[in-house]
């Protein structure tokens, strides 16, 4: 098994190492010329097998900011994909070309599955509805620029919270730095997998969860904002039942803190009017470039390859078991050795965190 740096989920590191990164994302923003050429000869490939702007484009201009280069697709369908290849093969080819690859997928835990066999470090630029640790990434490098701190900030977050990744992330993330509480908003529907609350309720972090963004804005230091993952959904019907479900508009904002931060991903649907773009507390626009210095900061960490990289698999192989989640990598790529964490009745997926009664 490879002994690179992977970047698959950030809970593979520590709070140390994401401070030391945003450090670097921080001097980088200052001083960007010092790292014109810090990545002189070295190729970054993408693979994007999902749309995407900002995630591709920001670790693009990354490597091009470093004076690195670039090759890649973001549609599979021109690349060999089309013809049947499977992901190992893809990934396995295109790591022996690159330096770094960063990847996106549809399919939760296909980027650890990638990382298993590649012949280069690995970075998640999503994986399905699982996890989108450098969104993340920007999310705190955003937070600690504009706000200051990343302790004692109440958090909302509010849409699709079962299949945004990106919050899946920054929950996970930010219940590690002291003091954090979520409110949780959403509809029944679409509240937060089992998996994350289990870990919050583990971790003694402080959480509710609301149906009405009216009724808890007031007590929000930062909001973050998703859109409903139309393409997650098994029909058009279920999506129609739950599109527009919040709306953040301006007189929503003028129950908010005079502090409180709005973050978004991005795209935005229609969750967030067009006219709360000009309030000065929507930083969602600043929040996207953001991205680009952090994906420096990272690209160059990752390259250097200091210190022990953490193990991509801490459980074992459990050959006759089979993940519970539909959506896992192992029920696609038929290859993949079934590896689960834990030791009694209840196994988690090494892919995708689900949990497996056996
Ligand atoms: C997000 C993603 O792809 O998960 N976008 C992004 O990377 N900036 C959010 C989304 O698609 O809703």
């Amino acid at each position: 098994m490879s002994e690179f740096l992977h970047l698959i989920d950030l809970n593979d590191y520590n709070v140390s190492w994401w401070n030391t990164l945003l450090r670097l994302a921080h001097e980088i923003r200052t001083s960007p010329e010092e790292y014109s050429k810090a990545c002189e000869g070295k190729i970054m490939g993408t693979l994007f097998y999902e749309p995407s702007t900002r995630t591709q484009m920001s670790f693009q201009t990354a490597m091009l900011r470093l004076g690195g280069t670039i090759i890649g697709f973001d549609n599979p369908a021109t690349s060999s994909v089309a013809k049947g290849e499977n992901l190992k093969d893809t990934t396995k080819i295109v790591s022996g070309y690159a330096d770094i690859m960063v990847m996106r997928h549809p399919v939760e835990g296909s980027v650890k599955a990638a990382a298993l066999t590649a012949e280069c470090p690995v970075i998640n630029a999503g994986d399905g509805g699982h996890l989108h640790p450098t969104q993340t990434l920007t999310d705190l490098f955003t937070l600690i620029e504009e706000k200051g701190r990343l302790e004692g900030l109440t958090i909302g977050c509010c849409g699709d919270l079962k299949n945004g990744r990106t919050v899946h992330s920054l929950i996970k993330a930010m219940s590690c730095y002291k003091d954090n509480k979520f409110i949780l908003v959403s509809t029944e529907e679409l509240a937060v997998p089992a998996y994350i609350k289990d870990m919050l309720s583990a971790a003694g972090v402080e959480y509710k969860e609301a149906r009405s963004l009216d009724d808890v804005i007031g007590e929000l230091d930062v909001l973050y904002m998703t859109r409903i993952q139309q393409e997650r959904f098994a029909s058009e019907e279920e999506y129609k039942k739950q599109k527009g479900a919040y709306i953040l508009d301006k007189a929503k904002m003028k129950k908010a803190k005079s502090d409180m931060t709005v973050l978004h991903p991005l795209p935005r649907v229609d969750e967030i009017a067009i006219e709360v773009d000009d309030d000065e507390r929507a930083k969602y626009f600043e929040q996207a470039k953001y991205g680009m210095y952090i994906r420096m900061a990272l690209i160059l960490t990752v390259l250097k390859n200091n210190g022990k990289p953490p193990k991509l698999i801490k459980g074992r192989e459990h050959k006759n078991v089979e993940c519970s989640n539909p959506a896992c990598i192992t029920h696609r790529e038929l290859y993949l050795p079934h590896y689960f964490e834990g030791n009694s009745d209840i196994l988690t997926c090494e892919y995708c965190d689900k949990r497996t009664l056996i």
